[in-house]
């Protein structure tokens, strides 16, 4: 499992929840751009078989750990045995609907890690982390775009956690000088790696848009359920400001890069741009080559019509932008689906 590599000079950088979607896309670009990495990981939700697909990619093997967060000693064993410079967590149980189902698991796994690894980086003397936090903490949007200082309030155990963690290290960077915090706002993570071979492990049946598009188009699900086609947008339905995954990723590596004082820092990952449902079904459409099946549907509990962001913060200081189109994430994403239809499961 471990498979230490000399360090390398850009410094090494332990990412939680690496096996994850968007920790797997991470660690892709951080060896690309000649970090070090360290996972951990409890595979709660993943596999190790995308650890594998990174070194693939890569190229390059690096250790990891099947380590749960909130076992500090484990934790601790590790930051002995490597030197961390930055650690980027990304480390949390994710979806909305079980949330509101299972408060205090939610509340458990995602604030008990946190405070897990925000002790064993201060015992180990390990002071900056970059933070994944969600467009979910803006509730219903105050006004659009959104930029970082609208509004903050949630609407499900899920968002409250986000943003219990945000407060924690706001409040940790006033009392300790020595932390430095980023916390990045992921808006709509859409898309795989252009390899094909890393992308969301589907399990079950999405939630989320186009992963639920994925499965209809490879005949797991009859048609997509289009929820509402009454809002105030263009075409009636919902609008949301859908990123790549590989953008987001990089997003990570400029905060890194470009991040030099202490404090926490807040930004936006997000494109700038809107998209319809009903747009992002014709690019599915246009990347498989055929006719996506829909019906309307009432709305969904809990939507809000239209979420997009300002995301000129983050191209200030960090001179980070959203590279890729909505057809590059549909193409992509298509990809995955056309070369894993079982995920990472072999069958
Ligand atoms: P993911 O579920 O694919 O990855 C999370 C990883 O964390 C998984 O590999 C899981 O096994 C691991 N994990 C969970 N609890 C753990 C624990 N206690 N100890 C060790 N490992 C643990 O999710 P993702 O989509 O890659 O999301 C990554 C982060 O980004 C999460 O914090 C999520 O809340 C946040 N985020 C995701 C989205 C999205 O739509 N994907 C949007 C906004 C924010
Ligand atoms: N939608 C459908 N049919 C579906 C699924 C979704 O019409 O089967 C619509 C929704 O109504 C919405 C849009 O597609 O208008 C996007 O829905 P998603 O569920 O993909 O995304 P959300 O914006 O609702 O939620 C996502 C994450 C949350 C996060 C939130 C804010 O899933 O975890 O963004 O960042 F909190």
């Amino acid at each position: 499992m471990e498979n230490l590599q000399a360090k390398a000079n850009k410094g090494t950088v332990l990412v939680t929840g690496g096996a994850g979607y968007i920790g797997s896309h991470t660690c892709v670009a951080l060896l690309k751009q000649g970090y070090d990495i360290v996972v951990v990981d409890n595979f709660v939700n993943s596999s190790p078989v995308s650890l594998e697909r990174v070194t693939k990619i890569t190229d390059k093997t690096f250790p990891w750990y099947r380590v749960d967060l909130r076992n500090r000693e484990q934790l601790s064993e590790i930051f002995a045995k490597h030197h961390i410079d930055w650690v980027i967590h990304f480390a949390a149980l994710k979806a909305v609907g079980e949330s509101v189902a299972q408060p205090l698991r939610y509340y458990e796994n995602n604030l008990n890690a946190t405070l897990s690894l925000l002790a064993v980086m201060d015992a180990h003397d390990c002071h900056k982390i970059v933070f994944s936090s969600s467009a979910t903490v803006y509730g219903n949007p105050e006004r659009l775009p959104l930029t970082e200082d609208c509004r903050l309030h949630t609407t499900n155990p899920y968002g409250t956690t986000k943003l219990m963690i945000e407060d924690i290290l706001r409040d940790l960077c006033a009392a300790d000088k020595q932390w430095t915090a980023v916390i990045l706002r992921y808006f709509n993570p859409v898309g795989a790696h252009p390899s094909g071979l890393i992308g969301e492990n589907p399990q079950g049946i999405p939630n989320n848009l186009t992963p639920y598009i994925a499965q209809v188009l490879t005949g797991k699900l009859p048609f997509l359920q289009v929820f509402g086609d009454d809002y105030d947008t263009s075409d009636g339905t919902g609008v949301r400001d859908y990123i790549h995954v590989c953008d987001l990723a990089d997003g990570h590596l400029q905060a890194i890069a470009k991040i030099k004082t202490a404090g926490a820092h807040v930004y936006n990952l997000g494109t700038g741009h809107g998209y319809s449902v009903l747009e992002v079904l014709h690019a599915f459409e246009r990347a498989a080559g055929r006719e996506i099946p829909y019906q309307i549907k009432p709305r969904r509990a809990g939507d809000v019509a239209a979420c997009y962001a300002d995301p000129s913060r983050a191209e200030h200081d960090l001179g980070w932008h959203a590279q890729y189109s909505l057809d590059d994430m549909a193409r992509d994403l298509w990809r995955f689906y056309t070369q894993n239809p079982h995920g990472y499961e072999e069958k």
